[in-house]
């Protein structure tokens, strides 16, 4: 092989990380939080990934209310009251505002497992448990919520009604 075979392609690799890095950066200027749309008292960001909404006088969104309940009967066992973390499983708080939404729902759906010999780390998949799934979206906007600071630690205030529709999208997806 001659020396040119051989580094070639380093440089190649080289310049492809460098690619994603940037296309990484780029990515982190999309705006994850702000809520932008709303349909039927769900909010959307201008990408319409779903996201909370807090009103001036500390009013939350149904989602993020009905996330609060929803995580702490399903999740802070392994990962901690409000999205804090434990020394198993990771701040879920930052996970929802740091990774993307079809990343965050792939794992919650899926599970994800490091389990070698330094690492016993097991994520479980929720894709057949109604009581995860249905309720995903308020989860992760809720965790979205305490990841900003946006809503602080402890049972949530005023909150908006739930709507007629999220009513109907919860029976639906609950197969009532
Ligand atoms: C039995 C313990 C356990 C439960 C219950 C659990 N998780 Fe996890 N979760 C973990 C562990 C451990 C990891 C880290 C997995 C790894 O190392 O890849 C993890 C990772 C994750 C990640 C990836 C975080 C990141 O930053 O990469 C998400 C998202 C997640 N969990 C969401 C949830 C949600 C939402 C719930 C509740 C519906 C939940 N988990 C319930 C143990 C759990």
């Amino acid at each position: 092989m001659n020396s040119f075979a051989k580094v070639l392609p380093i440089a190649f690799a080289a310049s492809l990380l460098a690619g994603s890095v940037l296309s990484q950066d780029a990515e982190k200027k999309v705006d994850n939080i702000t809520a932008v749309t709303s349909e039927d008292g769900r909010y959307y960001t201008a990408d319409g990934v779903p996201t909370y909404k807090i009103a001036p006088d500390g009013t939350i969104d149904w989602l993020t209310y009905s996330g609060f309940r929803r995580y702490h009967s399903e999740c802070h066992v392994c990962h901690g009251p409000e999205g804090e973390g434990s020394s198993y499983a990771p701040a879920l708080k930052n996970s929802a505002v740091n990774m993307d939404y079809y990343a965050f729902v792939d794992v919650v759906t899926n599970g994800r497992k490091k389990v070698d010999a330094s690492h016993n780390s097991v994520m479980p998949a929720f894709g057949d448990n109604v009581n995860v799934m249905c309720y995903l979206d308020d989860i992760y906007v809720y965790l979205k919520a305490r990841g900003t600071d946006a809503l602080p630690r402890g049972r949530p205030g005023k909150r908006e009604d739930k709507s007629d529709a999220i009513r109907q999208a919860e029976a639906d997806c609950l197969g009532h």
